[in-house]
């Protein structure tokens, strides 16, 4: 069974009832031709809940690049799921997964840009940062009121170690939300749907 699948629909799926940043059914998401001198690899960062996942699937289909969750590459890599990487080797062992993952997603892109989704994290550790920008890709910051994205997150089923209760929840992210800033473009996407959200993303690459 596909596990990148799985974690896929199950992301999907989060948004589905709360009226926000739910995907609209048969919405079309590639609605016109692209310069396709303008695209450019995408790398979608923010904190959790922030829709990198659901968000990032709709842009690949806008943009017709092939669309990657780093989780997933982390968890095929070591065999893991995220929650026993963090069990059993602590955080400090789920980011040194997480950043060999990303030099190796990053060491592809010459041959094959794509929409790639990092785990809320990954773009606070400075070295991969500088590794983004190192791979010329486009960073972009999706951002939405810490209180919603609580209640994203509450919403759905996905484990996610570090989202403990709502006050370490709310610390963590004011503690990230600076690092998320080095991105080259900030969206928010409080109150939006996925498409519109996708496309506010394609708009800054000069897709608009
Ligand atoms: C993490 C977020 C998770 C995952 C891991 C660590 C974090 O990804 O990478 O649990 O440090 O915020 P999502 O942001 O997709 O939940």
């Amino acid at each position: 069974m596909n596990k990148l699948n799985n974690r896929t629909r199950r992301v999907e799926n989060r948004f589905g009832k709360s009226g926000s940043m739910s995907a609209k059914p048969g919405s079309p998401s590639a609605a016109k031709p692209l310069a396709r001198d303008r695209v450019r690899t995408v790398v979608l960062v923010g904190f959790m809940g922030a829709g990198k996942t659901t968000v990032g699937r709709a842009l690949s289909r806008r943009l017709g690049l092939p669309f990657e969750d780093l989780d997933d590459r982390i968890h095929h890599r070591e065999g893991k799921t995220i929650e026993r990487i963090f069990r059993e080797s602590g955080e400090a062992g789920f980011r040194k997964a997480e950043t060999a993952a990303l030099r190796e997603l990053l060491g592809e892109l010459g041959s094959s840009l794509r929409v790639v989704a990092l785990g809320g994290g990954a773009f606070v550790e400075p070295g991969n940062a500088a590794l983004i920008e190192e791979a010329e890709a486009h960073s972009v910051f999706l951002d939405a009121p810490v209180e919603e994205l609580l209640r994203r997150c509450m919403e759905e089923t996905t484990a996610r170690p570090l989202r403990r209760n709502p006050e370490q929840f709310r610390v963590l992210y004011e503690k990230r939300r600076r690092s998320y800033m080095r991105a080259a473009v900030r969206i928010e996407t409080g109150g939006k749907d996925v498409d519109t959200v996708a496309a506010e993303v394609a708009c800054s690459l000069g897709l608009g």
